[in-house]
């Protein structure tokens, strides 16, 4: 039996190319995502881009384009950028495609027919980057108050439909109540239940001052709110009013991972929006943390933002994937330097893991003619490498289920280094030496070559591609993309005579750091 799981990411705003941000929460989507797969769920990884708005009109007209021809332009560039990546997503949503656009209309007019949408008139403050409304009392200093913008904001006034959001303030503060899990970590769990209990105010949901965005149904001369057309991607994706399996078998979303900037509108607004429309709330909203580059916030005029692509490029793309998965604990701020990722990929990569694969295979080579001996009888040191490696396996399991990906490869590289140290213990090269140790040392190969394969299984969500070849070589059958845990036993020596395969270093060390 195969159970649904349903994972997204935000869809990002095409006014800018992707950076690392965008980047990171990617990757830890597809780094889920090819961890549930593989461990038998049917997934649906969606992610997209968000193309409306009056600051992407703004940013096309700048450009002297008009505003679909620059969101196609933009939005090749996370595509790209995602197939480098190695992404795993299902589908990409634009929000300028007809099936998006047709659905938030039909989402405005259903609510609206329940009498939860009313005309009426907005004076605010708003914040154009953040393409939010702000009240006198929410600014700070007379700027916008979100923590990562703080920039000058302008007075708006007009017409606007407006949403009771405040009807679901009791609905959702008792699911939030009720549902800890419900958004993660606990930090912003707690951020948003002191929002709530403050109180819902109706939310403004059109807007007349641009025209970029969807018509409001009968009255074109609006068009509606870019938050409450891109939150709506996650429904319209899996064809909400198409009626199809689709939406059946996916709705809700198990996560929807997003980064702590836009934590309201996915855990106020938006499960607000599905109580009008009587369908069940995600089951979780995890927001990670925000990424400084070397100690300063990334911008372009600082011109410090990091390109993912030619950072990928330089270093290596399941290196860009392992360094953004293991340097920070995943809903915890970080900071990004070439230093310290040049240190990880060293260290970790190159020094504890690329070595000892290399170690290993080119012993096969010298003392089996490069295939895989039969083992003997297990012995004590055996068998504490076997514990382990059930106890990692337990260990990825439990982390990955509450989207630990960076204590899921601590556990992992227990096992590298356990597996360094069962190396320096039974002294293979030593052995080799003595023709009557011949088969306790086809004993120790056969477990190195056994945890390598089980290293490659656990490590292929993060690091796929050099993963599948590190199968390949220690004598794995087929492609890990199509391999299921359940079908791998958890001790599976690799059959006597199997060909391990000399490749070229996985991670080859990085001698210098340059800046650009
Ligand atoms: O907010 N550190 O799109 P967006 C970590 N279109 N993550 C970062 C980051 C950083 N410095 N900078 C960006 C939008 N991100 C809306 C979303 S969803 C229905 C609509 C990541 O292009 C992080 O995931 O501004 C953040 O939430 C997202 O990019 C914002 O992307």
């Amino acid at each position: 039996m195969s159970t649904a799981f349903y994972i997204t990411t935000p869809i990002y705003y095409v006014n800018d190319v992707p950076h690392i941000g965008h980047a990171y929460t990617t990757v830890a989507a597809d780094v889920l995502a090819r961890y549930k797969r593989m461990s038998g769920y049917t997934v649906f990884f969606l992610t997209g881009t968000d193309e409306h708005g009056k600051k992407v009109e703004k940013a096309a007209q700048e450009a002297g384009e008009s505003s679909l021809q620059f969101a196609d332009r933009v939005m090749l560039r996370f595509r790209e950028l995602w197939k480098k990546l190695n992404i795993s997503h299902d589908d990409f949503i634009r929000t300028s495609e007809k099936r998006h656009q047709e659905a938030v209309q039909k989402f405005f007019k259903a609510l609206a027919d329940r009498g939860d949408i009313y005309l009426g008139e907005y004076e605010d403050w708003y914040c154009v980057p953040c393409e939010s409304f702000w009240t006198e009392t929410q600014l700070l200093d007379g700027k916008c108050p979100n923590a990562d913008c703080r920039r000058p904001v302008e007075k708006l006034r007009e017409e606007s439909y407006f949403f009771r959001m405040s009807n679901y303030q009791k609905q959702l503060l008792r699911h939030l109540e009720e549902n800890p899990g419900f958004v993660q970590p606990a930090s912003r769990y707690n951020e948003i239940v002191s929002f709530v209990r403050e109180g819902l105010r109706d939310l403004s949901i059109s807007r007349t001052s641009f025209s970029w965005g969807i018509p409001v149904p009968g009255n074109p001369k609006h068009v509606i709110y870019v938050w409450f057309d891109a939150l709506l991607n996650y429904i319209s994706a899996i064809d909400y009013f198409g009626g199809g399996d689709a939406f059946q078998s996916f709705w809700p979303a198990d996560v929807h991972i997003i980064g702590k900037d836009i934590v309201r509108f996915h855990a106020v607004y938006w499960p607000t929006f599905l109580m009008s429309a009587g369908l069940p709330v995600p089951r979780q909203v995890f927001a990670h943390g925000w990424w400084t580059i070397e100690g300063k916030k990334m911008s372009k005029t600082l011109g410090n933002v990091i390109d993912p692509y030619a950072l990928s490029d330089q270093y290596g793309v399941d290196q860009v994937r392992y360094f953004l998965m293991r340097e920070v604990p995943f809903g915890l701020d970080g900071d990004f330097s070439r230093e310290a990722m040049v240190s990880r990929i060293n260290s970790d990569l190159a020094n504890d893991l690329g070595n000892l694969f290399s170690r290993a295979i080119t012993m096969v080579h010298k003392y089996f003619q490069g295939e895989a001996p039969r083992a003997g009888s297990s012995e004590a040191l055996d068998t504490l490498l076997k514990d382990k490696q059930l106890q990692v396996i337990k260990a990825v399991d439990a982390a990955m289920g509450e989207l630990a990906f960076s204590r899921a490869l601590a556990s992992i590289w227990e096992l590298v280094s356990l597996l360094n140290k069962y190396i320096d213990e039974t002294a293979p090269w030593a052995m080799a030496k003595d023709p009557a140790q011949r088969e306790r040392l086809a004993t120790v190969m056969v477990h190195i070559l056994e945890a390598l394969r089980l290293l490659s299984v656990l490590l292929w969500p993060v690091m796929p591609a050099s993963c599948e070849k590190m199968w390949l070589a220690t004598g794995g059958e087929g492609e890990l993309k199509s391999t299921r845990l359940s079908a791998i036993p958890e001790w599976m020596p690799v059959k006597a005579g199997t060909g391990i395969q000399k490749i070229p270093p996985l991670f080859p060390r990085i001698e210098s750091v340059r800046t650009s």
